[in-house]
């Protein structure tokens, strides 16, 4: 790792983001089961309003916008994109422009990362699910040439930021979680994350393999399937190596997905999900998001009461920020009374 050759980086995040027990939620869902010590690693806290896994990716992408004269930041997702949102704050940051091309119909109400878009003074475009998909290349070319008409340069970014660029977010990720993790005296048998567009368990995944640790990374993924996201983590993996000059078999990865808890779909979620929502922030005072931390919880809760990481000593759960993304489903927790 320490060999790799980091591209250009805007240092926007304030790491290493600490790294916590949960030491009530061992002894109530892991210890009874044989399970491991549970850790959080908090990149909620990257930073306050920017905060989140993206913004890891975002310190390589913007490196890359301002080293090639960029001026403007076009990038894409759900109206609720933590994403979008942080790309938003972190142009208005940077003095750049940007322009967000959203998934959906938009009811006029402003909520969560929508709001946050709108405020940081993002350009947003909404298209229906359907042309947003069949036409993204479209979508996005259209935007660049407009915003060139202009005479502005920009960056295109895809979902999540997760490429082969994006990447090196979590490459120096994980190397400062490894870190986290010996200071504390261990090194993790597991690591698992929510996955949504595959960057932060790509660069994870790689992360570990290269430092030569014998953690295995598993994604819970919040949509799609398991061959998507191990198919997108080779994908990634192989344009960082044809990037960078990186002799590298993609397919020497241990790649882990557990697609088993996406439930009815990509930002549905069912009472489980709310309830360990509940229970992580009662117990710990841990903010977790229906959309995807919240679901990968669930999922490791329940994989754990099923004996999945029987014998193991340590295991830490990335906390991909996404507080935002719970506010508009606030509805959803009538059970608290
Ligand atoms: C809060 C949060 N957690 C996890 C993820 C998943 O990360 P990735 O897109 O790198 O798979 C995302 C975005 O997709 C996110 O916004």
């Amino acid at each position: 790792m320490d060999q790799l050759n980091f591209p250009a980086r805007v240092q926007l995040a304030r790491l290493p983001t600490p790294l916590q027990p949960l030491d009530r939620i061992t002894e109530k869902y892991s210890t009874p089961f044989d399970g491991p010590r549970i850790w959080v690693k908090r990149d909620d806290l990257t930073e306050a309003a920017m905060s989140g896994n993206k913004l890891r990716k975002l310190e390589f992408i913007a490196g890359a916008a301002l080293e090639q004269g960029c001026d403007t930041l076009i990038t894409c997702g759900g109206l609720q994109s933590n994403h979008c949102r942080t790309t938003a704050l972190v142009g208005a940051r940077l003095g750049l422009n940007v322009h967000l091309i959203l998934r959906g119909e938009h009811s006029g109400e402003m909520d969560g990362n929508l709001l946050v878009d709108r405020l940081a003074g993002a350009k947003v475009s909404f298209y229906p699910q359907r042309q947003y998909f069949r036409e993204q290349q479209e979508i996005f070319a259209h935007w660049e040439k407009v915003y060139a008409d202009h005479g502005h340069r920009a960056l295109l970014i895809p979902t999540g930021a997760s490429d082969g660029l994006g990447i090196w977010g979590y490459l120096d990720g994980s190397r400062e979680l490894l870190e986290d993790c010996r200071r504390e005296g261990f090194e993790p048998e597991h690591v698992v994350c929510a996955t949504g567009s595959a960057g932060t368990q790509a660069g994870l995944t790689l992360g570990f393999h290269l430092a030569g640790a014998k953690t295995q990374v598993t994604g819970y993924a919040v949509c799609d399937d398991e061959s998507y996201f191990v198919r997108k983590v080779q994908e990634d993996v192989a344009q960082w190596a044809s990037s960078n000059n990186q002799q590298f078999d993609e397919k020497t990865l241990r790649i882990a997905v557990n697609a088993d808890y996406i439930g009815p779909g990509y930002g549905i979620a069912e009472e489980p999900v709310y309830r360990a929502i509940a229970e992580a922030a009662a117990l710990e005072g841990l903010l977790l998001d229906p959309v995807y931390t919240g679901k990968a919880f669930d999922g490791l809760l329940r994989e754990l009461a099923r004996g999945r990481y029987r014998d193991c000593e340590n295991l830490v759960f990335v906390h991909t920020g996404g507080h935002y993304g719970l506010f508009p489903h606030r509805e959803h927790f009538s059970f608290l009374g």
